[in-house]
């Protein structure tokens, strides 16, 4: 049923992995693992190149995740140092601002090496040492990206919160990791719209006494507040420090960043990333899932604040001396051409984007893709949630003209890279599947009991060994890592999604099979999404599910138990939602509120969400067995009562 797209002759004639490359190399990846892996990890600039590559063990006698432990390195260096000789008047980063009237800026390797230094050395002037914690709350703008190497540079691990998260989530993060220092812009920009920015870190700052000093990029000029002894102007500061700043040696096992994401249960986790496995898999993934050559412009219109944004607009393209174009402002904004005349106006060759902004460009028409060139382009990608074969069509005919091949690649900020991804030289395509595991990647389908199932077949994905850039922790809780990822199926990593494998082999992401819904390619707890509305002092209880939604993929749909005495209303439905905004964040805001007078319980008290997905999808007529619940007659109302 499902159609194919071959491998189109000119890219099987020169891609950088070709058919016979990947299917060899794949073998010799998983048969001959530790020798592959040292031979690939040539690729990097090391201080003392490793002696082991894998070390890693899923069973919980010897648990740890651990890749060439004996080696040393520095990200920065790897990402800039190394190129200068070769490409040191290379464009490194453009940046894009959101105002499309306004000037683009463009670094040059070089430059972007003295802006690193120059804020390594103001970090350092905050007290910043190796191993420190340093936040990063910032817009789509240059100075992100510096920030980032300049803390790899000086060895702090850096932690990116996502400049649409609320104060409350900020504060969540910052105490967490025990973060000093926060980095953050006047403002940011997006669409139009400014996001204030500093004024969320001051409100954070009152529940965080662990910090000390806030780093604030002038970006927008915005009138905001300094605090004395706490903020630092970095222009201030950068005007009075040296461009140059000396790496730090690193252990390939040395933390490089935390990322926080949501998991099925309330509190977002702090994945930790390393610096030897994470940068190679960040650098091999990025070259040849894009077939990357420098001197292409690419860009990933992710937002730093994601793992996305992490390794495929920062560490990949730069481990890879490319020239990576940073986008301030959303794809739909002045209006659904923008990202094509993004496009156009810096020739980019390869773009990689998120099924969400495909869908909503899509319902905006073709007009808007036909009125730009998009001659440049040669290659697309997408990541973030099952692209539908609808979205992925319109993508390759109308946005492509039928010459681009699309990277569909799948992973997660657990995997720090694409884990099962087309190579456009090698693979043939199959709209809507991620199709095969990259080197290393030993995929397994298994059912509820964890038996391996062959074939053609569908059931839970797991991944059979560790690979380079895998996870190593929960910052701060270990055994957390282990139950979450190990404890469900043993000796195996449980990626929490579902997952369909074909007659020939090829991998189909069927979504997640955990409280985690994948809202606009975002991951959202749905536990988290509940703690938020039982803060409110009207709410009694509240269950979330996602439900089906044609441009989000999937929506958040809230029931809501009331006090006893309180009244249900619209205003006070428009109030959950702004509670929910404020609490999180805008990504986390209900679609749909339904009051609900009581939820279906068995009769232990566990909440049947089986029976809440299928009500909010409107899928009334297969309840399946109501009859073990405390209360068989709350689903009537339910039903009665479903919003939408
Ligand atoms: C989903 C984003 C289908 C999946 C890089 C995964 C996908 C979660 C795809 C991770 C894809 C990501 N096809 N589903 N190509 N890519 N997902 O951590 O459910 O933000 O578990 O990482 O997104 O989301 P995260």
């Amino acid at each position: 049923m499902s159609d194919i797209y071959p491998v189109p002759a000119e890219w099987a004639a020169k891609a950088k992995v070709t058919k016979a490359d990947y299917e060899a190399g794949h073998a010799r990846s998983l048969n001959d693992a530790d020798a592959f892996w040292l031979e690939k990890a040539q690729r990097l600039d090391w201080l003392t190149f490793p002696t082991k590559a894998n070390e890693s063990s899923f069973d919980e006698a010897d648990f740890g995740v651990k890749w060439f432990a004996d080696g040393a390195l520095n990200v920065a260096a790897n990402c800039l140092d190394r190129h200068l000789a070769e490409r040191g008047d290379q464009i490194a980063i453009i940046w894009e601002p959101d105002v499309p009237t306004e000037e683009p800026k463009k670094f040059t390797y070089k430059q972007v090496l003295a802006e690193v230094c120059r804020f390594a050395n103001v970090l350092k002037g905050q007290g910043v040492k190796k191993g420190d914690r340093v936040t990063v709350y910032m817009p789509m703008i240059p100075e992100a990206a510096f920030a980032l190497l300049a803390c790899a540079r000086i060895g702090a691990i850096h932690s990116v919160v996502f400049g649409g998260f609320s104060p409350e989530a900020l504060a969540g993060r910052i105490t967490d990791c025990d973060s000093t220092v926060v980095v953050t812009a006047d403002e940011g920009r997006r669409g139009g719209k400014h996001v204030p920015l500093k004024a969320n870190v001051d409100a954070a700052a009152a529940h965080t006494p662990c910090l000390k000093s806030v780093i604030v990029v002038k970006a927008t000029g915005g009138a905001i507040a300094m605090q004395d002894g706490r903020d630092v102007w970095y222009h201030e500061a950068a005007a009075s420090v040296s461009a140059d700043c000396p790496v730090e040696p690193m252990n390939a096992e040395d933390p490089l960043f935390i990322l926080y994401t949501s998991g099925s249960t309330g509190k977002p986790k702090g994945v930790l990333h390393t610096t030897g496995g994470y940068l190679l898999w960040a650098a091999m993934t990025h070259e040849a899932v894009f077939d990357y050559r420098p001197g292409q412009i690419y860009w990933c219109a992710a937002d730093i604040g994601w793992v996305t944004g992490h390794t495929y607009i920062v560490y990949g393209p730069l481990a890879n001396g490319g020239t990576t174009l940073m986008y301030e402002g959303v794809p739909n904004w002045p209006d659904a051409s923008r990202i094509w005349q993004v496009v156009d106006r810096h020739n980019v060759e390869i773009i990689f984007t998120a099924p969400t902004a495909l869908r909503a460009l899509m319902k905006d028409g073709d007009d808007f893709v036909a009125k730009t060139s998009r001659k440049t382009l040669k290659l697309l990608g997408t990541v973030g949630e099952p692209i539908n074969p609808e979205a992925w069509r319109w993508y390759h005919d109308v946005v492509g003209e039928g010459r681009c091949p699309i990277v569909d690649t799948w992973w997660q900020t657990e995997t720090g890279g694409a884990m099962i991804t087309p190579l456009p030289g090698a693979i043939d395509l199959k709209p809507g599947s991620a199709t095969k595991p990259f080197f290393g990647v030993e995929p397994q389908i298994v059912d509820a009991d964890g038996k391996i199932l062959e074939g053609a077949t569908e059931g839970n994905l797991v991944i059979a060994r560790s690979w380079p850039g895998q996870m190593r922790t929960v910052w701060g809780d270990h055994e957390r890592f282990f139950q979450t990822y190990f404890s469900t199926y043993r000796g195996k990593y449980f990626t929490g999604d579902g997952c369909r494998r074909d007659e020939d082999g090829y991998y189909w992401i069927t979504g997640r099979v955990d409280d985690v819904i994948n809202v606009s390619g975002h991951r959202m707890g749905t536990a988290e999404v509940e703690s938020a509305l039982v803060l409110h002092p009207k709410v009694a209880e509240a269950a979330v599910v996602g439900f089906p939604h044609d441009i989000k993929g999937q929506g958040i749909y809230a029931y809501v138990t009331l006090n006893a005495g309180e009244e249900s209303s619209e205003p006070l439905r428009k109030e959950l939602r702004d509670w929910v905004r404020t609490e999180i964040g805008p990504i986390a805001t209900p679609d749909a509120i339904q009051f609900a007078p009581g939820l279906p319980k068995t009769r232990s008290g566990k909440i049947m969400r089986r029976i809440l997905r299928k009500i909010a999808e409107g899928d009334v007529s297969s309840l399946g067995d109501t009859s073990t619940l405390a209360d068989p007659s709350v689903v009537d109302d339910l039903v009665a009562n479903r919003v939408g």
